[in-house]
């Protein structure tokens, strides 16, 4: 199929390549020049595993193509991708929507025959009619342009997996066209065992809010509860592992630490709190906010465990900081816990020096005052106390026995909750997590 992708974000980049690899004819535009630019010579501005070679194959094979020209793709495709920004607005907690509708503003122009366009943004529930109306009303092909509505799920850091097996397919769609359109569209993972949900755009839209929801609903349960354990002596991490054995339950999600941030659950729990409250059903959602406040303690109480660590003298200590990412598997620093626990220690006088596999790039453009190691052991290096705050498998492999040499007092606070204590103690280091004895 002739397939057009708008927006080459975290998404956006992640659809296309995948499309192409399943055999369509993908183009793909953003109207932002110099990452259109780049994607023309290759380089994937971002980090994402996998990503690289299926662009680099696929743009090399003639099946990807990158364009700034909306009536180039308007012209090419038969289904047009919508995978632009929905971030929180800057003054309020509501979704910013300019990116959707100044995408379809663009395209809309340019559609002269019939076309589906297929919002995969994250929107607050009842925006899809108002973007069909809009279509519709600019749209040359007037009523001949449909919209369907297919939230995107995937995970950062194994967005290539997800987007090739989704573990389903949610189509909003008004027509039996629009649905078989897109049947054919996920072929491949339909047939691989990928469940598909056809439904309207009002379900489709809140089923991706709601999965963030409850998601970030079990991160701030468990931390909550680790609140609980530090007070009582308990252990959060076997307090987990004995609630994950009940398959109700599960295990999954339920890490406590320094909780969730990224480019997704934090503004999609709010927008969701947000258009509740607009829709007058905000008793309903009260208890989101409650997540939300339980998710900001945990940065907060992270940043006192460390002062107090070091007797609460912060000023001109050293700190390292292991990991700057939201999430191990990816550079992306968007709202992330690690980043702001760094610059909130380094704003109350520490010296703070950031050590991530792959997101010191990112973070040094968000918090240039930062100091970046080049690895691991160069970020300890006669630092007073070790944060380990992205759980990036490298970290694990660490040897405390030999780093305990470099450093100027051996204290480590585990924001993960997720090194070896019991090895890191026995090689002489003093240990704290969140939650845990
Ligand atoms: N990042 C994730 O893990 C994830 C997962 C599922 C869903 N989502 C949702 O998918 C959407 C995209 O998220 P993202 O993380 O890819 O965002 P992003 O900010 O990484 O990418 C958005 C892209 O859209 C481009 N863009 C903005 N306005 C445009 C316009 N008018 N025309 C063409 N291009 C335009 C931007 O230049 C950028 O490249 C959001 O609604 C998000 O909530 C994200």
């Amino acid at each position: 199929m002739k397939i057009t992708v708008i927006g080459v974000g975290h998404v956006g980049l992640v659809t296309v390549a995948c499309l192409a690899d399943l055999g369509h004819e993908v183009v793909a535009v953003d109207d932002n020049p110099s990452r259109i630019d780049s994607l023309r010579q290759g380089i994937v501005p971002f980090y994402e595993p996998g990503l690289q070679d299926l662009v680099t194959e696929h743009v090399t094979g003639g099946r990807l193509r990158f364009t700034s020209d909306f009536a180039e793709v308007a012209d090419f495709g038969d289904v047009h991708f919508l995978c632009v920004g929905t971030p929180q607005l800057a003054e309020g907690m509501g979704a910013d929507l300019d990116q959707v509708y100044g995408a379809i503003d663009l395209l809309a122009p340019h559609l002269t025959r019939p076309a589906l366009v297929v919002g995969k943004s994250t929107v607050p529930v009842g925006t899809a009619p108002e973007v069909a109306r809009r279509l519709t009303a600019i749209a040359p092909a007037g009523d001949r342009v449909e919209l369907a509505w297919n939230p995107e799920f995937l995970r950062e850091g194994f967005a290539v997996v997800d987007t090739l097996s989704p573990d389903r397919i949610v189509l909003g769609v008004t027509s039996e066209i629009a649905e078989k359109t897109l049947r054919e569209v996920y072929a491949d993972a339909i047939a691989g065992g990928s469940p598909v949900v056809v439904t309207d755009f009002a379900t489709a839209e809140l089923v991706k809010v709601s999965a963030n929801a409850f998601l970030a609903t079990k991160i701030s349960f468990i931390n909550a509860v680790a609140e609980v354990c530090e007070t009582t002596g308990a252990d959060v991490v076997d307090l987990a592992d004995a609630l994950g054995h009940d398959d109700r339950i599960g295990r999954k999600f339920l890490q406590a630490g320094i909780g969730f941030g990224g480019g997704c659950l934090p503004k999609d729990m709010r927008a969701f709190v947000h258009r509740a409250g607009e829709l007058g059903a905000e008793g309903a959602m009260s208890l989101l906010s409650q997540v939300d406040d339980i998710n900001q303690r945990r940065r907060e109480h992270a940043v006192q465990v460390a002062a107090s660590m070091l007797d609460g003298h912060l000023a001109g200590a050293r700190i390292a900081v292991w990991g700057a990412a939201f999430k191990a598997h990816t550079d992306d620093v968007r709202d992330s816990p690690a980043l702001w626990i760094a610059g909130q220690l380094h704003l109350r006088g520490a010296e703070v020096t950031v050590y991530d596999p792959k997101a010191n790039e990112s973070a040094r453009r968000m918090f240039p005052t930062l100091t970046y190691a080049p690895d691991a052991v160069a970020a300890v290096r006669e630092g007073d106390l070790l944060l380990h705050l992205t759980a990036w498998p490298e970290f694990a492999e660490v040897d405390p026995a030999a780093l305990i040499a470099d450093v100027r007092r051996p204290l480590l606070l585990d924001g993960g909750n997720c090194l070896d204590f019991d090895a890191w103690r026995a090689a002489g280091w003093t240990v704290r997590g969140l939650g845990r004895r």
